[in-house]
């Protein structure tokens, strides 16, 4: 190893510098403000790298951006938001020194994805985020080139380090940060550090590393698939971070669904299982869990690890297909927090015309649970979040039932109740006086699923309409309770259900005054034990995060 292995941060990697004489608005203690960061795509363009891109593009148009970003409607108040453009993964989440970091894949020139950055924000609270300087870009001419990848972060002898995946072509890149914020990063002069898969491996993909110590060898899983197999998890072991032997596969399977490409769709090795992206593997209570992602969704295997080989006895589906790229972290009081990037359900022209797209998912604690089953709440810190607050218990429902008491597109909504004779029961929200938009979050007892159907959450017929199911969420046997939370903020609607699972949508309802709330019974009816509704104070005054 030379003995100045790790080069300063590029002037990629500075680009917050090139505004500093502007930083006027939001500005934050430790934080850069939303104006900075927005003129990153000019800084970026003074330096020859990027160009901005969008309808946002022009000279000085940065201000347009930021307005029409407060004023957008669909963007959410309380779920994590970059200040503006494209993302899509949570990177590298780490809590370090009493603070959280969540690194992200971002975009920092338009709302489609491309140029691959990691973005960079800062919380004490894991609700509220300062907005941070880009900590990775790809460097002119290194492995990174074409753009820095997800992967993971993680402390060696107390300096926090990265791993992350450089392309073109795919290779494992480290990183190391000495600053006390994590606001710089060097990356180290000789990456790659693992600069090929195994060459027995035909592989449809090698990429989103994640490490984790056992005794003296560091230990790093890296996605990849065999085109026809299905998914693999590769494992390699190092002594020093830098030299990297393949081992073995730590875990492989089958595609989890049948995947029938549409006429004339070219083979896309994700869609059809072949290559399992962001591999998280880790220790939960007395067993083990891996979540891959892969066919649009997030998999959730439990099983037992031995002679590290992972061997799983049971998967689901955590989320729907528009929650991806599911990554954990141990956070505050040893508990391990989920990230996952919420997508959106529009089109690209619609989120590219809007000028961001992709939200973080609330944070998830996952616990152990029944059987290998792990369970899922939303982290405790959310409940600061809570305003005004409606309380209903002992409600019969049997038809409908408008609830005229809140409105609002930023509620929690939390019930308790038992099934009854009913078929199922609806909880409606972002619902207009006349009933002709609303989205439907349906609790199906013959099937035990839970629906949700935004089929006719827009009157608008170019936008997003659906339903999307979760199997298996109620339990429906006698004098046991039901359990649901809704999370809705804005275009964002997150389910919990019986702390087993979660079913996240994205509605984009065309008229103000969609924001009732109603109940319904099919069928028969339930008795709806306790009903709680929290009006939600947003993070920011301004749809910003900062
Ligand atoms: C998952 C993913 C990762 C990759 C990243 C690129 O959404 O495709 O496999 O590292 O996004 O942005």
């Amino acid at each position: 190893m030379s003995r100045q292995p790790w080069a300063e941060p590029s002037a990629g990697q500075e680009f917050g510098k090139e505004n500093k004489v502007k930083r006027t608005l939001h500005t934050n203690t430790f934080g850069i403000s939303r104006r900075d960061f927005l003129t990153t795509a000019a800084g970026c363009a003074s330096l020859g790298i990027l160009t901005p891109q969008g309808p946002y593009a022009a000279k000085g148009s940065a201000w347009a951006l930021e307005q029409a970003l407060a004023d957008d409607p669909q963007r959410p108040r309380y779920h994590f938001l970059p200040p503006a453009h494209w993302m899509n993964d949570p990177n590298g989440p780490i809590y370090w020194q009493g603070t959280y970091h969540l690194f992200y894949q971002y975009n920092p020139v338009a709302a489609v994805w491309g140029n691959m950055h990691w973005g960079h924000a800062t919380s004490t609270d894991l609700i509220h985020w300062k907005h941070q300087p880009i900590a990775l870009a790809p460097t002119p001419g290194g492995p990174d080139k074409d753009g820095c990848f997800s992967g993971s972060a993680f402390v060696h002898e107390r300096t926090p380090h990265i791993i992350y995946t450089g392309v073109w072509p795919e290779t494992q890149c480290l990183a190391l940060s000495d600053d006390p914020h994590l606001r710089t990063w060097k990356k180290f002069k000789r990456n790659p550090v693992v600069s090929a898969p195994p060459s027995a491996l035909r592989v449809t993909g090698f990429r989103d590393p994640s490490i984790w110590r056992e005794r003296n060898d560091w230990l790093m899983s890296i996605g990849a698939g065999v085109r026809g197999e299905g998914g693999r998890v590769l494992l390699y072991t190092s002594r020093d971070l830098i030299n990297w032997q393949y081992s073995h596969q730590l875990a492989e399977g089958p595609p989890f669904s049948v995947y029938e490409p549409k006429g004339g769709e070219k083979y896309d090795a994700v869609a059809a299982g072949d290559m399992w992206e962001c591999p998280d593997f880790f220790r939960l209570g007395d067993g083990h869990v891996l979540l891959v992602s892969t066919q649009g969704a997030v998999a959730q295997m439990t099983g037992r690890y031995l002679d590290r080989k992972f061997e799983c006895e049971r998967w689901r589906w955590v989320d729907g297909d528009l929650y991806y790229a599911a990554k954990s972290f141990m956070g505050a009081r040893n508990r391990r927090i989920l990230w996952g990037w919420i997508r959106e359900g529009r089109s690209e022209a619609a989120y590219s015309a809007a000028g961001w797209a992709g939200v973080m998912s609330l944070p998830r604690v996952l616990m152990p649970g029944d059987g290998s089953a792990p369970r899922i709440e939303p982290a405790e810190e959310i409940t600061a979040l809570r305003r005004q607050r409606h309380h209903w218990s002992d409600l019969e429902i049997s038809s409908e039932r408008v609830l005229p008491e809140v409105k609002g597109d930023g509620l929690e909504i939390e019930l308790e109740f038992e099934p009854g004779s009913a078929e199922a029961l609806v909880v409606k929200v972002r619902r207009s006086p006349d009933g002709n938009e609303e989205t439907a979050i349906v609790c199906q007892r013959p099937s035990r699923a839970l629906v949700l159907d935004t089929r006719r959450s827009s009157q608008n017929p170019e936008d997003f309409h659906r339903a999307q199911t979760m199997p298996e969420s109620f339990y429906f046997v006698k004098g046991r309770m039901e359990k649901l939370s809704i999370f809705l903020d804005c275009s964002v609607v997150e389910i919990f259900a019986n702390s087993r699972c979660c079913l996240t949508g994205r509605i984009y309802p065309s008229r103000a005054d969609s924001l009732g709330v109603a109940l319904c019974a099919k069928g028969g009816d339930v008795r709806v034990k306790s009903l709680d509704i929290f009006e939600m104070k947003p993070i920011s005054r301004d749809r910003l995060t900062t």
